[in-house]
């Protein structure tokens, strides 16, 4: 059976869900944020090795100014109320994304969930936070501009090469992307990383992803005939 290693979900929906429930769009952040943790264990216990995030883009910051201070305080309360079951379960916690201009007390959550939970080996729990694909495809550009400049790096890189260059560099592709609540878009996320990758766009908001809804996508991915521009997978 082929393996479904990395999976990278776009928690849509947070926000009409809330409205259904006659609740401001924060509440449903909030209850989009708990979700993080159920999702990440029912995802460890299927067997997925990582899980990509999408939680800020950089068009995010196009919100409200409250909403805006409202996802920055997220880090926190998730990290907060879970970062010891993070640990105690050996999940690994990593940032992809431009993390330097956020608020400072933003920034150091991030960053210290990422120093404490550094040498665990279990599932690697990654969180997009100020990210873009397309930023991060140009920021990897320069980088490589810069160390041919310098003599640090040859013209002609190939692919494998220039994934170096990406803040993915350490895992995997991506096999699954999942988008909730009924947009078929894919708005900016792992551009380069999907090429290959199965997608799934499902109607449940992200507050009602359910270990359940999880374990259906995954089932629908292995039943997908993944040929990577071949003509089996075999
Ligand atoms: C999209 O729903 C969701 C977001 C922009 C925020 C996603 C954040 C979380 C799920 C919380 C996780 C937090 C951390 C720190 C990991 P939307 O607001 O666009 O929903 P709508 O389309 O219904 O308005």
């Amino acid at each position: 059976m082929q393996e479904c290693r990395h999976v990278a979900i776009i928690m849509d929906g947070n926000g009409r869900w809330a409205k259904a429930k006659g609740l401001p769009r924060t509440a449903g952040h909030k209850a989009g944020a708990d979700n993080v943790r159920t999702i990440a264990i029912a995802a460890n216990d299927l067997g997925v090795k990582y899980l990509t995030l999408y939680a800020f883009s950089t068009e995010n910051w196009k919100r409200s100014k409250d909403e805006v201070g409202y996802l920055m305080k997220l880090p926190a309360y998730l990290f907060g109320r879970y970062m010891k079951e993070f640990l105690q379960r050996g999940y690994r916690i990593r940032m992809l994304g431009e993390l330097d201009v956020l608020p400072p007390a933003t920034e150091k959550v991030l960053r210290d969930a990422e120093e404490e939970s550094k040498n665990n080996t279990g599932l690697s729990l990654n969180i997009c936070m100020n990210y873009g694909s397309q930023r991060e495809i140009t920021l990897a550009a320069n980088a490589y501009a810069k160390d041919v400049a310098e003599g640090k790096a040859k013209l002609g890189i190939d692919e494998a090469g220039f994934e170096q260059y990406l803040m993915t560099k350490d895992f995997p592709p991506v096999d699954l992307l999942i988008r909730t609540s009924g947009e078929e878009r894919i708005s900016n996320y792992l551009l380069w990383q999907i090429a290959y990758a199965e997608l799934e766009f499902i109607p449940e908001a992200w507050p009602d992803f359910t270990p359940d809804v999880m374990k259906r996508c995954i089932e629908e991915y292995h039943h997908r005939n993944r040929r990577f521009g071949g003509l089996t997978n075999e």
